[in-house]
């Protein structure tokens, strides 16, 4: 048996990495993780017991007891802003990060369905969880472009959207990733970036594929 190939794909909120992660899966026949989900899932459980995200221990206690096997993650609060911004507060925190580890290096060395791959997608794919991968992506987009989507994305799904408010909550999501003392947003020394600001999903894919081929 040889070892899984492990494709990292890193990036800021609305980048086009999820977009591309799940491309990248379905064309190789790899498992694919979208990483962002567990800390939302902490964020969520914090939200739906009425407590504060920023409520350390009660956050710590979430991530302690999370279990990836048991959750939902077809559960559309997972993917709501409000969610995002409470999965952004509880990351910051050490004991957190360190609590979802295990489940994201158990996927990229034993990907479920016994596939041949996994692309995990994520903040700190290439840097902290998997520093050994095969391949590292680093996408990004400008700021304004990622906040167009993000509000796209919001209006298609019915809800009711500011723009200037998201661009707004991205920002400060944004410098939270980037500046925490542990696991910061930012390229692995060795990955490749893929901006995509003026790049469709299509265009991203294929870039994508030239840089793993
Ligand atoms: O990618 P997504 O927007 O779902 O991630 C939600 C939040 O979870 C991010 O803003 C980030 O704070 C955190 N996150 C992280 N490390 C990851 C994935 C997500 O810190 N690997």
């Amino acid at each position: 048996m040889t070892d899984p190939v492990v494709i990292a794909v890193d990036g800021p909120a609305a980048s086009g990495k999820g977009t591309l992660a799940r491309r990248l899966a379905a064309e190789l026949g790899y498992a694919y993780l979208d990483t962002g989900l567990l800390y939302r899932a902490v964020g969520l459980a914090l939200i739906r017991a009425g407590l504060s995200p920023a409520d350390q221990k009660a956050a710590i206690h979430a991530a302690a007891v999370f279990d990836a096997a048991a959750e939902d993650f077809s559960d559309p609060a997972l993917r709501n802003e409000e969610t995002g911004a409470a999965a952004g507060i509880v990351a910051v925190i050490p004991a957190v990060r360190d609590a979802l580890i295990g489940v994201q290096r158990r996927f990229a060395a034993n990907p479920p369905g016994g596939a041949p791959g996994a692309v995990l997608d994520g903040r700190d794919i290439g840097t902290v969880i998997c520093p050994d991968a095969d391949y590292k992506l680093f996408v990004e987009a400008d700021i304004e472009e990622r906040a167009r989507r993000r509000v796209k994305e919001l209006q298609d799904r019915g809800d009711a959207v500011i723009p200037a408010r998201v661009l707004k909550e991205m920002k400060e999501r944004d410098e939270r990733d980037r500046t925490r003392a542990v696991a910061p947003l930012a390229p692995a020394a060795d990955a490749s970036v893929v901006n995509t600001t003026n790049l469709n999903a299509d265009a991203a894919f294929a870039l994508a594929m030239s840089l793993i081929r």
